[in-house]
């Protein structure tokens, strides 16, 4: 008895000490089981019970049990309080300095060809266009023939193109959206602004590159008149380019508009007093423009003589040339970041 009670003693001393010093989860899972667990010190105890007499044993019990309560308790507080120290170190090493200054974005910026597209859109979006899409790569039938431009056509020398094979091409213009948009609307109202990147296979140089982009416009309804046309720009180009600008329009040739129209705008640099960006006529052209061709319209599933339109054309880089005072086109591309800075 004397010896049990000594035991008992002893596991209590040493318990308690162990789980004191004890600097982490582990080490405390490990009394848990050393003290407490099937095999464990305390265990061993009860089964030297049988060994007593039969007053002696519940005494025995008794402080064994009290003394598995106070282990657990122990350990217990124990576990919470490593807990809490972990939880404290990991907080520090994670703790943000909301006062720190921020570090600065200076490399997000909207590309020049963007901030062209994204002006012009906002104005024809106010203007009740909406925006339409096409392929870059592109049908032969949709880029030239439905626009009135058969093979043997003059004007495709103008646009020299990159074929795939006969049939399959990169568009040289945005004008095949004018189709793909008629096929989808007819007969239904069309009002949209298509813009997108367009390929040519010219020899690049400071005002040509293989790659270049423009945004058309398309408008087919009844009653649709060339007054309507230039009423559209006139509000586009002052919106665009100031209030102060004047419009001319010149006589032109396109296969898919007749008639067509070459709209300039008086310089934005000099004003219109003469300069070497409107190498001194004081206008700048701007767009190619026109009432749609009857056989552009039919193409597109409308009845030419119950339906009219207007259509434009215009080349995004030029405007942000014109704009900006870039030089040359090829800035647009080589993504120099000192050159995108500057916008
Ligand atoms: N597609 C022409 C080009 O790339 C631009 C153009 C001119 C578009 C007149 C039009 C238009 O819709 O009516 O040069």
């Amino acid at each position: 008895m004397d010896n049990i009670n000594e035991k008992i003693i002893n596991i209590q001393k040493d318990a308690l000490n162990e789980i004191k010093s004890a600097k982490e989860s582990k080490k405390l899972e490990d009394i848990r089981i050393n003290y407490l667990g099937k095999k464990g010190e305390l265990t061993s105890i009860l089964k030297m019970l049988g060994t007593l007499t039969k007053e002696e044993r519940p005494v025995v019990g008794d402080k064994v049990n009290r003394l598995r309560v106070e282990i657990e308790e122990a350990l217990n507080g124990a576990v919470m309080q490593l807990k809490k120290a972990e939880t404290d170190v990991k907080f520090e090493s994670e703790k943000t300095d909301l006062t720190l200054k921020g570090s600065a974005q200076k490399y997000v910026r909207r590309h020049p060809l963007q901030a062209i597209f994204d002006e012009v859109e906002d104005i024809f979006l106010g203007m009740g266009f909406s925006i339409a899409e096409g392929p870059e790569i592109e049908k032969e039938y949709y880029n030239f023939e439905a626009l009135n431009m058969p093979a043997s056509h003059p004007a495709r020398d103008s646009q020299d193109t990159l074929y795939f094979n006969k049939e399959l091409l990169l568009r040289t213009h945005t004008s095949p959206v004018q189709i793909r948009t008629m096929e989808k609307m007819a007969p239904n109202p069309v009002r949209v602004i298509c813009p997108g990147r367009v390929y040519r296979r010219d020899t690049i140089d400071a005002t040509h590159s293989p790659q270049f982009h423009q945004i058309e416009g398309l408008v087919v309804d009844k009653n649709v008149k060339f007054s309507d046309l230039i009423g559209a720009l006139e509000v586009f180009i002052k919106k665009m380019f100031g209030e102060e600008r004047k419009i001319r329009l010149r006589p032109g040739f396109f296969p898919f508009t007749e008639p067509s129209a070459e709209v300039d705008v008086s310089c934005i640099i000099c004003g219109g007093s003469g300069c070497p960006a409107c190498k001194n006529n004081g206008w700048l052209e701007i767009l190619g423009s026109g009432t749609v061709h009857p056989f552009v319209l039919k193409a597109g599933g409308y009845d030419p003589e119950i339906f009219t339109g207007y259509a434009f054309g215009m080349g995004i880089e030029r405007i942000a040339m014109l704009k900006y005072g870039v030089p040359d086109i090829r800035m647009f591309f080589e993504n120099d970041i000192r050159f995108l800075h500057q916008f």
